[in-house]
């Protein structure tokens, strides 16, 4: 699962679609932690898409990861600054990808 302490254990190494990268990165085989309020570990995603449906406010959008082993595609929690903290995307992911830290 994504450790609920990258903040901490992780350095921040880059920004996509505005939305902070938390490394260690090495693509396309490694894409690290994308989100800080709602973060997506890209290397634990198998791009479900669970989240994506039914997060109420939509903060999820696709992106394309070619060459990663666990998946073609990831959500990129775009519009973070949405979310309501109603914790279904961490419920309904499969494995564990997504941590949301309310407050
Ligand atoms: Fe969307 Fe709820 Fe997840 Fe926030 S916690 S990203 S509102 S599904
Ligand atoms: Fe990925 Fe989990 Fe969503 S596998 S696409 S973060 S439901």
């Amino acid at each position: 699962p994504i450790d609920p302490n990258f903040e901490t254990n992780r350095e921040k190494v880059d920004e996509e679609d505005g939305v902070a990268v938390w490394g260690p990165v090495d693509p396309p085989e490694k894409l690290g932690i994308h989100g800080t309020h709602v973060a997506v570990d890209f290397d634990i995603c198998i791009g479900d898409g669970a989240c994506l449906e039914d997060c109420p406010v939509d903060v999820f959008s696709w992106v394309d990861t070619p060459d990663h082993p666990e998946s073609d595609v990831k959500v990129q929690p775009a519009r973070e600054d949405q979310c309501i903290d109603c914790m279904l995307c961490v419920d309904v992911c499969p494995v564990d990808a997504i941590d949301v830290d309310p407050g």
